[in-house]
């Protein structure tokens, strides 16, 4: 039996400032300490060298790479280099590997494009989240409203063929026509790729803090269902159909590396707080990059956790995962006992249709009530009485890291 794929997830825990929504393991200057950026190069390929030794001779080849953050492109792209260079060296990579890396877009320029391809990146993700300078900053982000696209265009004429954008919407403050301009901003950037996620307020954040003083009031569930509905048939109609809930993009360019967390894959997390699956045991490392880098420059393991998913557990996670995607999903494989009535149940009330053989897919419909379609799947029968529409999972995020501990951690 084939292996299932491997791959390579590499956090950088740096932001040159924190956005008020989010609760990524990251950390600004001076507050990380002993495990500085500059230290970072040097713990990450000393944690590759340990996955190695931990993983025996036999795993590899990697197929894809994930550099995010934090922000990657705050280091030299030699330092993305070296790591990718180890990882090729210790597991191999596949010809045609996707290599991403995010990117905060006030970060691109035309050097740092060179050096990013130069280092083997194959791919770049800028956070866009939105072309209104008032949304922007209630985000704290500080680029301007039109640095990404900016961005994206100066890494098309680098020579980078696949560019995604991410998007926020449900941000306090934001219409239905700013998001609508948001959408239509990044479809005429040109990119192949889209990610749009409604706004989650991560409890501990400064916006968590905001909205409960009232000083910020949170958009109702109707309005992210509409932006969703905008999203949709704004990317759909230039030729970015959905491929999963969150994700559009031209056939050919959707995101591989999140195909194989959302089909299961193995992978291996390099970095601080960054997460591990394999075979069904997930682990995730210690979060303060002061700590990681003792562990693992002293050759010890950096994890801090670990647990094996129980039979129930992975069941759960394969029919959430398996149902956020556009390839579709067999509810008889899910279901066994019950899979064609469910599959009519559902197709009945328009939530499903089918596509090849007994697999269906989520209609939009469907996708707007995404949450409530899993549950059913996984307790059926069960009403569809409280139908709550999607509010952007964020399934591949959480994946990957957990929430930094405070700066005083490690
Ligand atoms: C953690 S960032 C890393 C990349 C880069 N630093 C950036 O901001 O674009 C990856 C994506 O997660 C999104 N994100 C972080 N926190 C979020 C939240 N609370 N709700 C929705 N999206 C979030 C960011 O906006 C970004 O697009
Ligand atoms: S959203 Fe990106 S830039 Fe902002 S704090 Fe999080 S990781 Fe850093």
């Amino acid at each position: 039996m084939t292996p299932p794929a491997l791959r390579f997830y590499v956090h950088v825990p740096y932001c040159s400032s924190r956005c008020g929504y989010c609760d990524f393991t990251t950390y600004v200057p001076g507050e990380s300490g002993r495990g500085s950026p500059a230290d970072w190069r040097g713990g990450a390929i000393a944690e590759i060298r340990g996955a190695r030794r931990q993983w025996g001779a036999a795993a590899g080849p990697v197929s894809s790479v994930f550099f995010g953050g934090g922000t990657p492109t705050l280091l030299p792209p030699t330092d993305l280099g070296a790591v990718l260079d180890a990882i090729a060296t210790e597991f191999g990579l596949v010809d045609d590997a996707e290599v991403t890396c995010e990117a905060n877009p006030e970060t691109i320029t035309p050097e740092l494009l060179d050096g990013l391809l130069a280092a083997g990146i194959t791919r770049l993700s800028l956070g866009m989240q939105s072309s209104d300078a008032g949304v922007l900053a209630v985000l704290d982000r500080v680029h301007s409203p039109g640095g990404a696209v900016r961005a994206a265009r100066l890494a098309q004429l680098a020579g980078f063929h696949r560019v995604s954008l991410d998007l926020i919407y449900g941000t306090p403050g934001e219409t239905l026509d700013s998001w609508r301009r948001t959408v239509g901003t990044a479809v005429e950037s040109g990119v192949s790729h889209v990610s749009a996620y409604a706004l989650k307020v991560e409890s501990g954040t400064a916006l968590s803090r905001k909205v409960d003083q009232g000083l910020v009031a949170l958009p109702d569930d109707d309005h992210a269902a509409a932006c969703y509905e905008v999203a949709d048939d704004l990317l759909s109609g230039a030729g970015l159909p959905w491929y999963e809930i969150s994700n559009w993009a031209i056939p050919g360019h959707e995101c591989d590396h999140n195909l194989g967390y959302w089909a299961g894959d193995d992978w291996w997390g390099i970095g601080p707080g960054a997460h591990s699956h394999r075979s069904g045991t997930r682990w995730w490392n210690v979060k303060h990059p002061t700590r990681w880098l003792t562990e693992v420059t002293a050759g010890r393991d950096p994890r801090a956790g670990e647990e094996t998913l129980t039979a129930e557990q992975r069941r759960t996670e394969r029919t959430m995962l398996a149902v956020r995607l556009a390839q579709g999903f067999s509810p008889t494989d899910l279901v066994p006992a019950r899979g064609a009535e469910l599959a009519r149940s559902l197709t009945q009330r328009g939530l499903v249709e089918p596509t090849v053989g007994d697999q269906v897919r989520l209609t939009r419909r469907g996708r707007l009530l995404a949450d409530s379609v899993t549950l059913e799947l996984l307790a059926w029968p069960s009403p569809l009485g409280d139908c709550r529409p999607v509010r952007g999972v964020r399934s591949e995020r959480s994946s990957r890291i957990e929430a930094k501990d405070p700066p005083s951690a490690g």
